[in-house]
C-alpha cells in the first residue's frame, strides 16, 4: 500500500487525526489548510480504496471532490494536490494507455494504488456554477477557502455526503467572512453548541502564527499588511475571529440582541 509523506504541524495535526466524520476548520490565511485538507483527503480515500470491498453498485470505488468559490482558487489547491500525488499513483487507460488526468478545469484524476477494481476518483468542481454541484454521493468532500462559497452551493452540495454505500467525510476549511453560514456551522462543532456532536462535526479556529514554516520575512510582510489594512481586517485575516462584516455600519450582535419574538419561514404573497 502506498504511503503519504505529510508532517503536519501540531495543529494540523490535531484535525488530522480526530475522528469526527465532518470537520470545520476556521484558520488564517497560510497556516496550512490546503495542505492538511488535501492530505486528509489522500489518507482517507486510500485507507477506503484499501479497506472497503470492490461492488458493481459503487463506480467508481472511492470517489472525492474539491470545491471551491471558483476555478481561480481551486487551481491552486489543483497543483498543490499534483505536488503531494507520485507520478506512479496516476491511472493509466487500460485502452488508450494513457494516464488518466485531465489538467485543464474541471480538473480530475484517478489513482490505481489499492489493486484492481479499486480506483480512486477525485473531481474538482467550482461553486459559481451550483448547477454543477448535484452530485453523486461522496466519500470525501473538500470545500476550500469555504466562507466564499455561497450558500446556495453549499445546500446543493452537502446532500452528496449522506448516500448508501458511500463514506460522507469531509473537510471544509476557510478563512472567516463575517459571520455567514459558514459560521453557523463552524459553531456547531463547538461544545457549547445544542446538540453538539463530536462524532459527527468539530470545528476548530487557528490564527496564522500556529504554521511554524512562516519565515521572518512572510512574517514581516504579515505585520505590514496590519498596519495597511486595519486591525480588523488583520484579525479576520490572520488571528481567523469572526468579526462582523467589514464595513457594516451596525454589528449583527448588536440586531440579535434588538430583535424580539421568532424568525418565521417566508411566505407567498408575504413580506
Ligand atoms: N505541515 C507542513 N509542512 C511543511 N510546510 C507546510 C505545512 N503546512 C503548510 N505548509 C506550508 O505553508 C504554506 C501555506 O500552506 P497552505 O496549505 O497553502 O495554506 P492555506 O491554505 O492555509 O493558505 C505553504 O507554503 C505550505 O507548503
Ligand atoms: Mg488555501
Amino acid at each position: 500500500m502506498q504511503q503519504l509523506t505529510f508532517t503536519p504541524h501540531p495543529a494540523q495535526a490535531e484535525v488530522l487525526f480526530d475522528p469526527a466524520r465532518v470537520k470545520v476548520l476556521c484558520a488564517g490565511r497560510r497556516f496550512g489548510k490546503d495542505i492538511l485538507s488535501l492530505n486528509l483527503l489522500l489518507k482517507t480515500c486510500l485507507e477506503l480504496a484499501q479497506e472497503r470491498e470492490p461492488s458493481q453498485y459503487l463506480n467508481p470505488h472511492v470517489h472525492a471532490w474539491v470545491v471551491g468559490p471558483s476555478y481561480g482558487i481551486i487551481t491552486q489547491a489543483w497543483r498543490d494536490l499534483k505536488g503531494l500525488v507520485p507520478e506512479s499513483w496516476i491511472k493509466v487507460n487500460p485502452w488508450t494507455k494513457r494516464p488518466m488526468i485531465h489538467d485543464t478545469p474541471p480538473y480530475s484524476m484517478v489513482l490505481d494504488v489499492a489493486g484492481p477494481g479499486r480506483d480512486i476518483l477525485i473531481e474538482f468542481r467550482s461553486a459559481d456554477r451550483p448547477d454543477d454541484l448535484v452530485g453523486p454521493g461522496l466519500d470525501f468532500l473538500l470545500v476550500t477557502e469555504a466562507a466564499r462559497v455561497n450558500e446556495e452551493a453549499w445546500r446543493v452540495v452537502k446532500p452528496t455526503l449522506n448516500s448508501p454505500g458511500r463514506a460522507g467525510y469531509a473537510i471544509l476549511n476557510s478563512t472567516p467572512k463575517g459571520k455567514n453560514w459558514f459560521y453557523h456551522l463552524w459553531r456547531q462543532g463547538q461544545p457549547d453548541y445544542e446538540g453538539y456532536d463530536p462524532k459527527r462535526l468539530r470545528s476548530w479556529r487557528f490564527p496564522t502564527f500556529e504554521n511554524p514554516y512562516l519565515t521572518e520575512d512572510q512574517l514581516a510582510d504579515i505585520e505590514a499588511d496590519r498596519k495597511r489594512m486595519g486591525e480588523k481586517w488583520y484579525r479576520q485575516e490572520y488571528l481567523a475571529e469572526f468579526v462582523d462584516s467589514l464595513g457594516k455600519a451596525i454589528p449583527s450582535d448588536a440586531i440579535e440582541r434588538c430583535a424580539v419574538g421568532e424568525f418565521q419561514e417566508p411566505e407567498e404573497g408575504r413580506v
